[in-house]
């Protein structure tokens, strides 16, 4: 393992105004998107989307890194360019899905646990030979009335993602480490706060006892928001006070950069919460985010599966990137929506 390298890589995908885009979704995740805009998900029709995606004018400004899927690593532009070498000329780090999927965690019924660690190594090994710098593996923790998560399904969740991101150091690889506590239920933010301090502390514990070098990785996290369909959902400021606290009792400054998922929440939330965490008092770690839905939502609704509509779905693209890059710096506000 080469730490200073796993720092220069960690420290560039969060330098200053960037975040990372996940285009990682897996065939059956990008086959609901498509679905909802109507388009077939054929492979060729995933490669064009990801190639529009890619080819942005200008995304590299507040784009760091860019999460692949298996498929997408191996795809190449309608010129015949390989996507990771395309981002890498871009100045884009390019990045991987590793995991496998949350499954059902025997005998504790409601709970899962991320599968894919047999064979990690190897394939860690080929990714980084056909271009990725950093992986991400996406832990689920989903919240009940009653008593889900339990202890032994946190801990489950935190041993397999430190596994993970041990091998990932090994390879060369940053890991991104990603438990995510989901917003669906009716749970208020403090259930979803106090589940979100017990994950994040089993997490960094099995971090510390696997021998991951905190400076070598990056944490994408849950925001510590109400459940969809409580009744009381906080303001933003609440949120981003919330998570801020949260994040400063659990997370080891020694982290480069905290890179939030958007979970469900629209667009312009998840920029707006972004923003208000960046506009209060600095913090140990980098604060900027590594969203799927929050950056694609628009892109899909102005594509549409039409190459006639390609160049509004890159300006969608852009428009997002611009004030998510702005929330970097607590310089966007909510009066930018529907400027663009
Ligand atoms: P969302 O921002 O849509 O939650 O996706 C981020 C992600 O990579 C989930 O694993």
């Amino acid at each position: 393992m080469n730490i200073d390298e796993l720092k220069s890589v960690a420290n560039a995908i969060v330098a200053e105004q960037k975040g990372v885009l996940a285009a990682d979704e897996s065939n059956p995740t990008i086959q609901k998107r498509f679905a909802s805009i109507q388009v077939e998900s054929t492979e060729e029709n995933r490669r064009r989307y990801r190639e529009i995606l890619f080819t942005a004018d200008g995304i590299e400004r507040t784009v760091g890194g860019i999460i692949l899927y298996d498929e997408t690593l191996r795809q190449h532009t309608q010129d015949g360019v390989p996507f990771p070498q395309l981002l890498a000329e871009r100045g884009i780090i390019p990045g991987i899905k590793v995991d496998q999927g949350a499954k059902a965690l025997a005998l504790y019924p409601g709970e899962k646990v991320t599968e894919g660690l047999d064979g990690l190594r190897a394939r860690l090994a080929e990714y980084r030979q056909l271009g990725a710098q950093f992986a991400k593996w996406r832990a689920v923790i989903e919240i009940d009335e009653h008593d889900i998560p339990s202890p032994f399904g946190i801990r489950a969740n935190a041993h397999a993602l430190a596994r993970y991101a041990a091998l990932c150091q090994e390879a060369g690889l940053v890991p991104i480490v990603e438990p995510e506590v989901l917003m669906d239920g009716a749970h208020g933010i403090e259930r979803c706060e106090a589940v979100t301090e017990q994950v994040l502390q089993a997490v960094f514990a099995e971090l510390d006892a696997h021998r991951v070098a905190f400076e070598g990785m990056l944490l994408k996290p849950n925001m510590v928001i109400a459940g969809k369909l409580c009744p009381v959902q906080a303001s933003v400021l609440e949120v981003a006070a919330a998570t801020l606290r949260c994040l400063r009792r659990t997370v080891p400054a020694a982290v480069p950069g905290i890179v939030f998922l958007s979970g469900g929440q629209s667009a312009a939330d998840a920029t707006d919460h972004l923003n208000a965490m960046n506009a209060m008092e600095p913090q140990p770690w980098q604060v900027s985010f590594s969203y799927g839905r929050a950056l694609q939502a628009p892109v899909l609704e102005a594509w549409l599966g039409q190459e006639d509509n390609v160049v509004a779905a890159q300006r969608a693209l852009l428009n997002r990137c611009h004030l998510n890059g702005l929330a970097r710096a607590g310089k966007y506000s909510r009066s930018m929506e529907g400027t663009a």
